[in-house]
């Protein structure tokens, strides 16, 4: 059990608790939901299923309790947010564990998933009171037709209760990329976590509780996403979805009523490798790219488009790096890990069989036990085939040779995905006008796709998403603007 002596009151028995009202509490529906470790196989954790009147009840608290925070001083938001990220930090040793045990994320980047999670936290403070310290003023006369009759004052305001899904492989990261901002500007959340993933977020959760945040601001409700998700997100309550994940958004985007939507629901990232490019430093991005948490990232590299006359070469650099990886647990923190559910192994391995039986070359044998796939480079993808443009969401990298750039970006562009792409090339004004043309909403020159460091922006076009991310972006989507006008007399004062 992951519980230390700071997290003992998270848990009662074997089943973690939810967070509401600013305590931890047993769910009324005495059901709890299993969480099954990737390794293992078996179920690991447990937690609350949280029922519908539970969800009504945070709904009401987190609504009374965002009036008041958003009148608490912005320099004082700040101050919490600096201190639940101080916590987090000191504790990530134990939330890494479950990271390590409930999503198999290798122990290394389980920790760095917690301390990059602190910084982002300590950094939005710190931009919030920047930006929401700010408005705006504006004349009247600066308009055709208009004299100086009016002062226009304008300044962000909270929305109310932003809804936070985060998705299993950023638990703890991908929420606080919602938390932070919501609650600088001024908003109270409701966290949602992923069933994978929950019980780090609910040891995240309490570092917020632990800094002394109002009782009812911050909630963190769990249980199936059958069962109360839509509930949820169709909630009267809500004023601010801010979801990450796959299809299910889309399900959300069209649920949900009038309010600010941000979702980002993966992608197809392409490579486009050209003649030139330095193809040590592409094989080994694409290595890391492709694999590293199993490939299990929405900007993992998920397909490599690159010129024939350079495919041979560059096909084994990536083969002699791929012999390099290891392959195993997350506890021996090797590069490879089980992926997170069966399910997604059984789809990760009809891609591949799909691939197989169209004619792919298959560079090492496929090979699988249990949860765990080997990682697997598949050369001489053709568009018929389904890995082309389906997300395994796994460890397999399939190669695609093109005769020009345009046919590299327009596969890109085909594709329903729309999030990051990169492309390789020491020709810079290239590289400038294929990312114009890559129609995604970020492309890394020589550079394999990646959403940090955490404040850039980070949007996905198409099927991958809307409403941009980073800290800039997320608070200025978890705001209103809020305008008073002074309307002046004509008459003025004469000078002199
Ligand atoms: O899985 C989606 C994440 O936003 C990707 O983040 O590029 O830092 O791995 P990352």
């Amino acid at each position: 059990m992951a519980a230390t002596e700071t997290f003992g009151e998270i848990i009662d028995g074997d089943v973690f608790k939810y967070y509401a009202n600013g305590c931890w509490n047993k769910s009324s529906s005495g059901k709890s939901v299993p969480i099954i470790n990737p390794s293992t196989r078996k179920p690991h954790f447990k937690v609350q299923a949280c029922t519908r009147e539970e969800v009504d009840r945070v709904m009401e608290s987190a609504k009374t309790a965002q009036k008041s925070w958003a009148k608490t001083p912005l320099w004082k938001r700040a101050e919490l947010l600096h201190k639940a990220a101080a916590i987090l930090k000191e504790h990530k040793e134990p939330i890494a564990e479950c990271l390590v045990k409930e999503i198999a994320k290798p122990a290394k980047d389980a920790v760095t998933e917690v301390v990059r999670s602190g910084d982002l936290i300590s950094y939005c403070a710190e931009e919030g009171v920047r930006i929401l310290g700010e408005g705006k003023f504006l004349v009247s006369d600066s308009f055709p037709g208009n004299d100086r009759t009016k002062y226009c004052l304008s300044s962000k305001i909270p929305l109310g209760v932003v809804l936070a899904i985060p998705p299993f492989n950023y638990p703890v990261n991908l929420a606080v990329s919602k938390i932070a901002p919501a609650l600088i500007s001024g908003n109270s959340i409701v966290l949602k976590p992923p069933t994978q993933g929950a019980v780090a977020a609910l040891h995240m959760v309490h570092c917020f509780h632990l800094a002394g945040f109002p009782q009812g601001l911050i909630s963190c409700v769990t249980g199936k996403g059958s069962e109360i998700g839509d509930f949820l997100t169709m909630h009267p309550g809500v004023n601010c979805i801010s979801f990450t994940g796959g299809d299910t958004g889309i399900a959300i985007s069209k649920k949900a009523g009038m309010v600010p939507l941000q979702m980002e629901l993966g992608g197809k990232d392409a490579c486009i490798v050209l003649e030139d490019a330095d193809l040590d430093l592409a094989a080994a991005n694409m290595v890391k790219g492709a694999f590293s948490y199993s490939g299990q990232r929405c900007t993992a590299v998920k397909v490599v488009l690159v010129m024939g006359s350079v495919a041979n070469t560059l096909v084994k650099k990536i083969n002699d790096k791929v012999a390099k990886l290891t392959v195993g647990l997350p506890e021996n923190d090797c590069d490879v890990t089980p992926v997170v559910t069966e399910s997604s192994a059984n789809f990760i391995e009809g891609l591949v069989m799909d691939a197989k039986e169209k004619g792919a070359t298959f560079c090492q044998e496929y090979k699988r036990e249990g949860n765990l796939i080997w990682p697997l480079l598949l050369d001489n993808v053709r568009p018929d085939m389904r890995i082309a443009w389906e997300e395994p969401f796994g460890p397999v990298l399939p190669v695609i040779r093109i005769n020009s750039v345009e046919e590299g970006i327009h596969h890109c562009n085909a594709s329903n995905f729309g999030l990051q792409g990169c492309v390789f090339t020491k020709d810079i004004n290239k590289a400038m006008l294929i990312s114009d043309a890559m129609e995604t909403g970020t492309v890394q020159i020589n550079s394999a796709p990646s959403r940090g460091p955490d404040h850039f922006p980070f949007q996905g076009l198409k099927d991958s998403g809307i409403g941009s991310q980073g800290i800039t972006n997320s608070i200025n989507m978890m705001t209103k603007v809020k305008t008073t006008v002074i309307n002046l007399p004509a008459a003025s004062y004469t000078m002199g």
